[in-house]
């Protein structure tokens, strides 16, 4: 059954400028934004002036107390992701989180059984795995048509001068949980991952190779996944020309997309073997077109999911094998080790938090 959703954003920063936009233009008449919160009292004021909010709180809880929600989505820093989420889901209120969801599996699996005793549910942000042409290859595998994956590449090359490091919460690992692996690559990581399903294996480094931040700048690894198919992974924030890649390589086609912050049908590309072009390039016409990337296709299947009664996205299992496969990247980097899927329990320092048991290099902030 379709009805109003009503939902309120729980940091007015950055981010959550966009999810407003974007509530506005996707889902309008499907949910409601009829509260914010921060404690800093001129962006609270600014943004409710901006998105007509009726009403503002200085806190989660007073928010929780004083409305009826079906949902909190939380635009707060990742230090706030675990209190925040766990305060609405005990409040019988649904929760959406920005990215990363928690600072480690630890925090992660606190919120999973706040919401196992909940009659809300967590749902993590991960915008780039509802664009249609992410949905067509994921068909387009379960069809057969592509035949099995053998090899593929996942890079978040981006850029953040010294100067991003500034905003306190940034390059720590204790309110950060990690750098560009945790904070940017996650993105395309859980991207790929929700089209080439489970990993089995890693073995990466991390590096601190030119920001004054505790956490790592750059790191590669290299995944074995379920299927028997290899994936390099890089995550660097020291790279000049930007860009956010994944790379297939199938048994009939490679498929490419390449991009930024977001993608649309053009930023994919398929290139098909001479013996399977007509039917690859058949399939790769097909349905679904045209839906970019983004916040707001999001919203749309958690509108979708609400409304059938149903998990909405992304649920809790597939974010947390994005969360464990990055903490494995940083256990394989900083113990030298090979670090298998299901390996960190919670007797690992890696389980607790992502720097586990210490980075090779000095804390400097
Ligand atoms: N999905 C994406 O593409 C994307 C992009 C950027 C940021 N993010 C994520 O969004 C989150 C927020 O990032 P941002 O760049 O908007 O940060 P920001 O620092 O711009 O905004 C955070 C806001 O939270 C407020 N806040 C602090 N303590 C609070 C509290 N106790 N209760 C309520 N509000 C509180 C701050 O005053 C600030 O307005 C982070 O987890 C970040 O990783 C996601």
């Amino acid at each position: 059954m379709s009805s109003t959703h009503r939902l309120a954003i729980v940091g007015t920063g950055g981010i959550a400028h966009l999810h407003a936009d974007e509530l506005r233009k996707h889902v309008p008449d499907r949910i409601e934004l009829v509260a914010a919160v921060d404690p800093d009292a001129s962006r609270l004021e600014s943004f409710k002036d901006k998105f007509g909010v009726a009403r503002g709180y200085t806190s989660i809880e007073d928010l929780l107390a004083n409305e009826e929600l079906d949902l909190v989505d939380l635009c707060t820093p990742p230090v706030l992701h675990a209190p925040g989420a766990i305060a609405a889901l005990e409040a019988g209120v649904g929760v959406v989180c920005e990215k990363p969801p928690a600072l480690s599996l630890e925090e992660f699996d606190r919120i999973a059984a706040a919401s196992a005793a909940s009659k809300g549910d967590f749902a993590v942000i991960s915008q780039h795995r509802f664009g249609s042409a992410a949905e067509r290859v994921r068909n387009m595998m379960a069809s057969g048509v592509l035949g099995r994956l053998a090899v593929a590449k996942c890079d978040t090359l981006w850029f953040r001068p010294e100067e991003y490091f500034a905003v306190d919460w940034r390059g720590r690992w204790e309110s950060e949980g990690g750098g560009p692996t945790m904070g940017h690559g996650i993105h395309q990581i859980d991207t790929l991952l929700s089209i080439v399903g489970p990993w089995a294996e890693v073995v990466a480094t991390a590096h601190r190779h030119r920001r004054t931040t505790n956490t790592e700048d750059v790191s590669h690894a290299i995944v074995t996944l379920e299927s028997g198919a290899s994936v390099v992974i890089t995550n660097s924030l020291l790279s000049p020309r930007e860009v956010s890649q994944i790379r297939l390589d199938f048994d009939t086609a490679t498929v490419e997309l390449d991009h930024l912050y977001g993608y649309g049908d053009d930023n994919w590309t398929v290139h098909p073997i001479e013996s399977a072009a007509e039917e690859v390039d058949r399939a790769w016409a097909a349905e679904p077109r045209g839906r970019a990337s983004g916040h707001g296709a999001q919203f749309a299947r958690i509108a979708d999911a609400l409304d059938g009664g149903a998990e909405p996205p992304v649920p809790l299992a597939e974010s947390r094998r994005t969360l464990e496969l990055l903490a494995a990247i940083y256990a394989s980097a900083f113990t030298g080790t090979r670090v298998r899927a299901g390996e960190i329990d919670p007797t690992s320092p890696f389980y607790q938090r992502m720097n586990g048991s210490g980075t090779p290099w000095p804390d400097l902030k």
